[in-house]
C-alpha cells in the first residue's frame, strides 16, 4: 500500500486528490491549517489528518517528522496555494509577501523537509501543483504568476538535481478549476483606476475543470512511471499552452494584450 502526503487538503483540488487516492486503496496523510474543522476526510479509514500551515517553518518540521514516523511516504503533493489578484500598485507589501511565502516558499520548505528522507530510501516523488498561470501570463495576477512560474522553473531544476537519487519531480498545471479558489481563498485587491478592467478580465476566466478531473491527472502523474515533468490539466490549459508554443512567447503576449485592450473598450 502506497502513501501520499498532501498539503492544502481542506478543499478543492487537495481534498479531491485525498478522496481519489483513498478510493484507489492508498494511505493518505492529509494536511491542513485547521484540522479541527474537517468532518469528511476524518471519517475515512487510512486517511490521517495532520496540521500544517506551509508558512509555518516550525510546524513543517514537526509535521513532516510525525508523518515520516507514521508511515513510509512515497509521494508528496504540494498543493496548498491561493491567488492574489489586483493592480501591482495597489498591493501592500504584506500581501505580496504572503503570496510568495505560501505558494513558493511553502512548497520549497515542505519539499526540502522531505528530500533527505527520499534520498536515504532512494525513491520518492514530488508533485507540485502549479497552474497554466505558471506557463502563460495575464494582467492582475502578476505576483501569482511570479510564484507559479518560479515553481515551474524550480521543479525543472530540482528534477535534474534529484534524478541520481531516483527522486522524481512533476508539475500539474491546471486551467480554471471549480473550487474555493476564486471565492473564499483569493485575495482580491481593489484600485479605482483598474477595478473595471480587472473585473472584465477576471470575468473572462472560465472555471471548467472540476477538482475531481484535476485529481485524476495528479493520479496519472503519480502512477504512470513516466520520466515526464509537466502535466497540463484541462482542455483550456492544453489549448492555451499549445497556442503559446505555436506562435511563440512574443506573439502570444501581443495576442493577450490585444484581448485585454479590446476588453477595456467594452
Ligand atoms: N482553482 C483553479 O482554477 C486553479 C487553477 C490552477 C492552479 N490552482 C492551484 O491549485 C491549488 C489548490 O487550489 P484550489 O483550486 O483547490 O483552491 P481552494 O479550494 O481554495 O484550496 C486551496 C487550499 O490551499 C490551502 N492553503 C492556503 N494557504 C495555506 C497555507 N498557508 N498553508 C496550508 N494550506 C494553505 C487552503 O487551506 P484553508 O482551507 O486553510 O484556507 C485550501 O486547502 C493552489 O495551489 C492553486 O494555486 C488552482
Amino acid at each position: 500500500m502506497k502513501t501520499i502526503f498532501v498539503t492544502g487538503a481542506s478543499s478543492g483540488i487537495g481534498k479531491a486528490a485525498v478522496k481519489l487516492f483513498h478510493s484507489h486503496g492508498w494511505k493518505v496523510i492529509a494536511t491542513m491549517r485547521s484540522p479541527e474543522k474537517e468532518t469528511e476526510l476524518s471519517q475515512l479509514k487510512n486517511v490521517t489528518i495532520l496540521p500544517l500551515d506551509v508558512t509555518d517553518v516550525k510546524q513543517i518540521k514537526s509535521t513532516v517528522e510525525e508523518a515520516i514516523l507514521l508511515d513510509k511516504i512515497d509521494i508528496v503533493l504540494n498543493n496548498a496555494g491561493y491567488a492574489l489578484f489586483g493592480a501591482m500598485e495597489a498591493f501592500r507589501d504584506e500581501q505580496i509577501t504572503r503570496q510568495i511565502n505560501t505558494n513558493l516558499l511553502g512548497t520549497m520548505r515542505v519539499t526540502q523537509a522531505f528530500i533527505p528522507y527520499f534520498r536515504e530510501k532512494k525513491n520518492g516523488l514530488f508533485i507540485n501543483i502549479t497552474s497554466i498561470a505558471g506557463l502563460v501570463a495575464y494582467p492582475f495576477s502578476h505576483v501569482y504568476h511570479a510564484t507559479k512560474w518560479a515553481l515551474e522553473g524550480w521543479s525543472e531544476s530540482l528534477s535534474i538535481e534529484l534524478a541520481p537519487f531516483n527522486i522524481g519531480v512533476k508539475t500539474i498545471s491546471p486551467s480554471g478549476t471549480q473550487s474555493d479558489f476564486l471565492t473564499r481563498s483569493s485575495d482580491l485587491v481593489s484600485h479605482p483606476v483598474y477595478d473595471d478592467a480587472m473585473q472584465k478580465m477576471l470575468g473572462g476566466f472560465k472555471f471548467t475543470n472540476t477538482a475531481e478531473q484535476v485529481a485524476e491527472i495528479i493520479c496519472e502523474a503519480a502512477t504512470d512511471d513516466k520520466d515526464q515533468l509537466r502535466y497540463l490539466a484541462g482542455e483550456s490549459a492544453k489549448a492555451t499552452y499549445a497556442r503559446r508554443l505555436e506562435i511563440g512567447a512574443e506573439e502570444f503576449r501581443k495576442e493577450i494584450t490585444q484581448t485585454y485592450l479590446a476588453l477595456q473598450k467594452r
